[in-house]
């Protein structure tokens, strides 16, 4: 392992601007879990059909609304890893480094990442499902079985994040291939990089020149990307790439 942390740290050593794209297996040590490792994945064992889409949400408010109110409740006990506070220190180290995210979590804020970019939005938004506008950012006002009517239209209110078959934010995917496409190097954490189109900002980077580098203790198809490809978990890993010399 040390001589792909050394590769990796000699190609950042060299690097003013880094985008790190991480997926569900940066808060896998937090305790939140991924999706698709096999049998703790959510969709090893639930519906995403059913829970991650607006079709299963009208057909089932209570029980989505119940689903994500359980996610917030694991989002609300988990605390950022060793992962997380590496990349939130190293952003000082670089003229430039941004976190692209596809983690709902929050947590690459809580450990202190300035302007991440949530391209998969964030649990604890609660927005109008007729997307009238209206947001709401306290999930403790939120009661726990069905979802609230949104006090502005009266639709019902949904989470906010995206769903399959849903449209990213335009601003926020522009934002993303723009850092993708300017970076020195950029840093794959923890996805399998199925899910378009975040799963495609890899190869943007790397047909603009960038280095990649990917962390995952699973090979996955990123890898044929990469310069450097390091096989383990996040929070043991990252410190060693990103922090001080030892
Ligand atoms: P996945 O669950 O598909 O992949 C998680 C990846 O993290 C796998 O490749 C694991 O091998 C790896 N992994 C597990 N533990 C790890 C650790 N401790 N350190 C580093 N890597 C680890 O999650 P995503 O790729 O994030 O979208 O999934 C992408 C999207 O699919 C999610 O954002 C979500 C989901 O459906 C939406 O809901 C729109």
């Amino acid at each position: 392992m040390s001589d792909v942390i050394e590769e990796a740290r000699a190609a950042l050593a060299a690097a003013r601007f880094v985008s790190v794209l991480t997926g569900a297996g940066m808060s896998a040590e937090s305790g939140i879990p991924t999706f698709r490792d096999a049998q703790t994945g959510l969709w090893a064992r639930y519906d995403p059909m059913q829970l991650a889409t607006e079709e299963g949400f009208r057909a089932d408010p209570a029980l989505v609304w119940r689903w994500y109110a359980w996610r917030r409740e694991l989002v609300a006990g988990a605390r950022p890893n060793a992962g997380h506070e590496a990349i939130a220190a190293a952003q000082m180290r670089f003229d430039h480094l941004r976190v692209l995210t596809q983690n709902v979590d929050g947590l690459h804020a809580r450990a202190g990442s300035a302007d991440v970019l949530e391209l998969h939005g964030n649990i604890l938004r609660t927005i109008c499902l007729a997307r009238c506008g209206y947001s709401e950012r306290r999930p403790e006002r939120l009661p726990a079985g069905v979802p609230p009517e949104c006090p502005r239209c009266g639709a019902p209110l949904r989470p906010g994040v995206v769903w399959f078959g849903e449209m990213l934010d335009p601003d926020v995917l522009a934002a993303a291939h723009r850092e993708a496409t300017t970076c020195d190097v950029m840093l794959v954490v923890g996805t399998s990089g199925l899910v378009h189109p975040a799963a495609a900002l890899p190869g943007a980077a790397r047909r603009a020149g960038a280095k990649v580098i990917t962390v995952n203790p699973e090979a996955n198809e990123l890898d044929a990307l990469a310069s450097v490809s390091i096989r383990g978990r996040a929070a043991e890993v990252l410190p060693r790439v990103l922090g001080p010399a030892a």
